[in-house]
């Protein structure tokens, strides 16, 4: 008996819902400033609006709440928190008082048409609209910015509909010749005020209406602030990233020119930006995962290392343990072309795996490559695991993306994984042996020189 909100059905009946809000919030202002009477159509729109907010109580009785993941199916607690949170703003909105107003009783006196404005019942609905809207775009990974620069264009025609209707029933415009008249003579005066424009050419011609005015006036240059402030900030938050990143170079672009730093070296800079931008690393990781709990971190660490994993082909056969744990303690590290991320000889402090370019293992006196990796190999592991100075130099041919993994971190997880210590060592072997040659021929190499 209880319904999921997030199946299509239940979603549908929603925004069904939410469409016939907002058609009753722009109709029952009007109706009740210009008097019209509900007939035909309207009047079957009306009755069907009522039962669709009546249906819409019992449905909200029978639907799970979501609290954070877990969905709450249990019917009594379901009840009690409907009933404390929008029973009372559902119920209300369901009355039909539309029956009353459009029956004979309507013509019966003033009281009666004072007692229109009861109509306005229905706009309590609104108040729901903004929640059910942003848990559903939530639900489809809207942006939130859009969401709200869209809602808020949306409330604030919505507030100038209600102004324009209020100054119709304060009098209006004398000479407006029919309602559209009257309406669009209205709304232009509303824009005008609301936008502080005050054109002056629609003017208040009652003292009610003069103080009407002065009323929206006064929200309208709060309003106009407001409409800036709040657009200036979408902009600017759109795509948060990418203005941080364009604000960066842009900081870094003026010091190079302050500082005459010649055009190639500066493209050299620039172009270094543009691969950190196009690998997706110009974002500091730490700062956003830091106040992640730690299942949470390492969920979105391992999304976002899926690639290097599929790459690795010992990660693609690891232990899901092993996983989740090496993934937060890699850290990302880029290298320009032709730099050295290896000297031979140095201390070992930590190793590398490859996730995007290549590097050559050489020889820096003689140039002599030795070896070239690609994406998913690892270096740097020989001098960890033999404890001995750094056995080649390390080289890339091109911008080269990589992961370092700290010489604590490499021993722990040798020490926690032994099927990766195998591995591991199963590769410096083999490497081992290379450089035994190596040295064994640079020995007779320099034998035959000193000879
Ligand atoms: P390390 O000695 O710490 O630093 C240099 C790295 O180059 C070394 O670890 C290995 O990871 C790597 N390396 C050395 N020789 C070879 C080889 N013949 N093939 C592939 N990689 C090598």
């Amino acid at each position: 008996m209880i319904i999921n909100p997030d199946k299509p059905g239940k979603e549908f009946w929603d925004i069904f819902v939410v469409l016939l809000t907002i058609y009753t919030t722009i109709e029952v202002p009007l109706r009740i400033v210009f008097g019209f009477k509900l007939t035909g159509t309207f009047y079957v729109l009306e009755i069907l609006i009522s039962a669709a907010f009546s249906i819409d109580i019992v449905l909200n009785f029978f639907t799970a709440i979501r609290k954070k993941q877990t969905l709450i199916v249990d019917h009594a607690v379901i009840k009690k928190h409907y009933l404390r949170s929008w029973f009372a703003i559902d119920f209300l909105a369901a009355i039909p008082f539309f029956l009353i107003f459009s029956g004979p009783l309507a013509e019966a006196g003033h009281l009666f048409r004072v007692l229109r404005i009861l109509q306005l019942n229905r706009l309590f609905k609104l108040s729901k609209v903004s929640y059910i809207l942003k848990s559903r775009l939530q639900h489809h990974m809207i942006n939130p910015g859009i969401f709200r620069l869209l809602f808020f264009v949306f409330f604030i025609s919505l507030v100038a509909h209600w102004v324009a209707c209020g100054w119709i029933l304060l009098g209006g415009v004398p000479d407006a010749k029919n309602n559209l008249e009257m309406y669009s003579d209205a709304l232009y005066w509303t824009i005008t005020t609301l936008s502080t424009v005050g054109y002056g050419d629609v003017v208040p011609h009652t003292i009610v209406q003069k103080y009407y005015a002065i009323a929206i006036m006064l929200v309208g240059v709060g309003s106009y602030g407001y409409v800036i402030g709040n657009v200036a900030s979408f902009l600017a938050n759109l795509d948060i990233v990418k203005a941080e990143y364009k604000k960066k170079l842009e900081q870094i672009t003026a010091f190079l020119n302050y500082r005459s730093i010649p055009v190639q070296l500066r493209n050299r800079v620039t172009e270094y930006y543009e691969h950190i931008w196009d690998s997706r690393l110009g974002h500091n990781e730490e700062l956003v995962l830091h106040d992640l709990p730690e299942p949470l971190k390492t969920d979105i660490a391992l999304h976002m290392r899926s690639d290097l994993i599929t790459k690795v082909p010992f990660f693609d056969m690891a232990d899901e343990q092993l996983l989740r744990e090496i993934v937060l303690l890699l850290k990302p590290r880029v290298y320009i072309p032709d730099s050295y991320i290896i000297k031979k000889g140095k201390s070992g402090d930590c190793m590398f795996i490859i996730s995007a370019g290549q590097v050559h293992i050489v020889s820096e006196k003689t140039d002599e490559v030795y070896a070239t990796l690609g994406e998913g190999s690892f270096f740097g592991e020989m001098s960890l695991v033999l404890n001995m100075p750094r056995t080649a130099s390390v080289k890339t041919s091109d911008y080269c993306d990589v992961y370092v993994l700290e010489k604590s971190d490499f021993e722990a997880m040798r020490k926690k994984f032994p099927s990766f210590n195998k591995h591991v060592k199963k590769i410096t072997k083999e490497r081992l042996h290379n450089f035994n040659i190596r040295k064994r021929k640079q020995k007779k190499k320099d034998k035959k020189q000193t000879g």
